[in-house]
């Protein structure tokens, strides 16, 4: 059983995807921390996430032990994520090991749920549940700015509003997987849903779906 859950940065699809796999104890792999350890290691090596040697480069030298960085949830680890994911070679590079992950999930679970935004069109396109989760852009940038003042950090909620369109420009008009619901996935319009909301949403789904 593969779930694929794909959408913009903070539309809530990785705490939905969390709770499904929790739910099914389906395995789970946030892909966006790939993308995001790969620009890491670029800054870190003091190099251009934009440049494609470099970016490559430590696409090969990924090890999953780098995906629980704390750094990667940072802005910083964000922006490079977005300007490696753009590179064709970059995303080559990394798809065997989530086609894997998704074909036999760890520990021998019985299924796997996967976010990101190329889950349900490039990585599982015979995903068994593809869902497409979205909200308003100044709801995303709203939930996110509320997220970093509650983590006692400096937010500015205009910059994280720029921040996240810019985000979202980058992602959907890449001619490399763009972020783009697949045509047989269902969208969950979370704008004005709470996550038990979203949650019961996607299992009314997926129990139909899957009966
Ligand atoms: O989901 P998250 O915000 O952690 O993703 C960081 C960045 O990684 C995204 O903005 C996107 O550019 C890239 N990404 C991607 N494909 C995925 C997951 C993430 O291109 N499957």
């Amino acid at each position: 059983m593969i779930v694929a859950v794909d959408g913009p940065a903070a539309s809530g699809k990785g705490t939905l995807a969390r709770r499904i796999a929790a739910h099914f104890q389906y395995a789970y792999l946030d892909t966006g921390k790939i993308y995001r350890a790969v620009g890491q290691s670029v800054l870190t090596a003091g190099r251009d996430p934009e440049n494609l040697e470099a970016a490559l480069q430590a696409a090969r030298a990924l090890d999953v032990k780098d995906l629980a960085n704390p750094e990667l949830s940072s802005d910083t680890a964000a922006v490079a994520a977005s300007k490696v994911a753009a590179l064709e070679p970059v995303r080559a590079a990394l798809l065997g090991f989530q086609k894997e992950f998704a074909a036999s999930p760890p520990e021998g679970m019985a299924g796997a749920v996967l976010d990101g935004r190329d889950i349900g069109t490039v990585i599982c396109p015979d995903a068994h549940v593809k869902l497409f989760v979205t909200a308003d852009v100044e709801e995303r940038a709203r939930r996110r700015h509320k997220e970093l003042l509650d983590n006692g950090e400096a937010s500015i909620y205009s910059r994280v509003l720029q921040a996240l369109k810019d985000r979202d420009a980058r992602d959907s008009n890449r001619s490399a997987a763009p972020l783009k619901a697949a045509s047989d996935a269902i969208v969950i319009d979370t704008t004005a849903m709470n996550p038990d909301e979203a949650f019961a949403t996607a299992l009314g789904f997926i129990q139909k779906h899957t009966d």
